[in-house]
């Protein structure tokens, strides 16, 4: 099979991709390693920037989250028993949509089988040649068969733990990483959310996250310490801790059920650089992990393909590769300026068991200035509704 870009990895960021692509012209494959079901199965986040929803529309796919996301004009942000709003609407002149990343991949698939996208899932061994070349070339395994894709292009949409980066040699890799001492235990219940907005919260036993899917379906985060298994978390004992570290006028109103899903993910920080090898190019979290608290990693990975796609178009439509060559450069401008947002909002808002005294302090001068400062409260609005691109 010959096309113009290979997309490793059937994720928001490759399906995106392909969309987009195909919108111009531009044939592409995704040659993704789990089942559809699978993909699908993923409960993660959806926070949606303004420029991500944009991207949506422009990419064709945005009439269901138009229809059901929920628009969030304001989150709180809690300490012990201090609570404030933080008014996107008035300090940033904005508001994200709240919309499961799981919809918005179900809404990317649906597009790419209406226009017969090729996707191939279930693909094994996959793996990138000759990037440093102006052929390179795909090969995989799928229903016990070897497959080949010919292309002109590589685009490594594969996440954290794809072949993508791993097959580009190490000299040529700058990665920088920094791992936080502490898990998010995550439990979803179908129960009706205890406020129509976040709440993001510090108490005595450290973080706690109150989202929603829908308004009667909840998302609930603590967290805890590294090497926590699920099973020693009974649900009873989740309320409890969650209830510990809100105020209490939330928690009294806390409406507990069983879950219905229940995981811990560990969080870190993971920025590879460039995001350009010769004819490969990496985009999502193949390039980049942010920790959930800034619920920023699908709308990184928009970005990037927001960058990705137009210097692609460029090329195919007019042979320019100045867009090209810039891609990792503009890409990684806005997304270090969000990984410093994330983990200054991890930073803020988690107990880490390595503060002293005099962190501890500043820390709480941090939240006590926040909670009193508008010119803070703007900083903190501009950069959770999503800097421009
Ligand atoms: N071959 C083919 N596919 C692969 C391989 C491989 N070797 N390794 C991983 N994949 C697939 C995974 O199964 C997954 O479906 O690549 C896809 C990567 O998708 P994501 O991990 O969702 O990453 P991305 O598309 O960049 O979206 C980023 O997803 O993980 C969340 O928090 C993250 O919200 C962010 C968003
Ligand atoms: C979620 O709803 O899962 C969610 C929301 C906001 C975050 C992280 C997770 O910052």
């Amino acid at each position: 099979m010959r096309v113009e870009v290979g997309i490793i990895g059937g994720g928001p960021a490759g399906l995106l991709l392909a969309q987009l692509l195909d919108l111009a012209g531009i044939s592409s494959a995704i040659l993704e390693r789990r089942s559809r079901s699978h993909v699908l199965s993923r409960i993660r986040a959806g926070v949606l920037e303004l420029g991500t929803v944009d991207l949506l529309h422009r990419a064709g796919v945005a009439s269901r989250l138009q229809a059901q996301g929920q628009t969030h004009r304001g989150f709180h942000i809690a300490a012990g028993e201090a609570m404030h709003r933080i008014d996107l609407a008035g300090l940033a002149e904005a508001h994200v949509t709240v919309y499961g990343q799981t919809e918005v991949t179900r809404d990317l698939y649906a597009a790419r089988d209406t226009a017969e996208g090729v996707i191939l899932d279930e693909a094994e061994d996959v793996t990138p040649h000759g990037f440093d070349t102006a052929t390179p070339h795909i090969t995989f395994r799928r229903q016990g068969a070897p497959g080949r894709i010919d292309c002109a292009f590589i685009v490594g949409c594969d996440g954290f733990h794809g072949v993508s980066r791993a097959s580009i040699p190490a000299a040529q890799r700058q990665e920088v990483e920094r791992a936080y001492p502490f898990g998010w235990l995550g439990v979803l219940s179908e129960t009706p959310p205890v406020s129509d907005e976040l709440i993001y919260a510090i108490g005595a036993g450290g973080f706690a996250l109150c989202s929603m899917r829908s308004a009667t379906l909840s998302r609930y985060y603590i967290q805890v310490p590294l090497g926590e298994r699920v099973e020693d978390w009974p649900d009873a004992r989740f309320w409890g801790a969650l209830r510990q570290n809100l105020p209490s006028s939330i928690g009294e109103r806390l409406v507990t059920g069983a879950s219905i899903e229940k995981s811990i993910a560990p969080l870190r920080s993971f920025v590879t650089q460039p995001l350009r090898h010769g004819r490969l190019f990496l985009a999502g979290d193949a390039a980049h992990i942010v920790p959930p608290t800034g619920a920023k990693g699908l709308n990184l990975a928009a970005s990037d393909i927001h960058y990705l796609s137009e210097a692609l178009i460029a090329f195919y439509r007019t042979g320019e590769e100045t867009l090209l060559a810039a891609y990792s450069e503009r890409a990684l401008a806005r997304v270090w300026k969000s990984v410093r947002f994330s983990w200054w909002m991890t930073n803020l808002l988690h107990r880490f068991p390595e503060d002293d005294t005099f962190t501890r302090r500043i820390k709480e001068a941090e939240m006590a200035y926040l909670l009193s400062s508008r010119a803070a409260q703007t900083v903190l609005a501009e950069n959770y509704v999503g800097l421009s691109y």
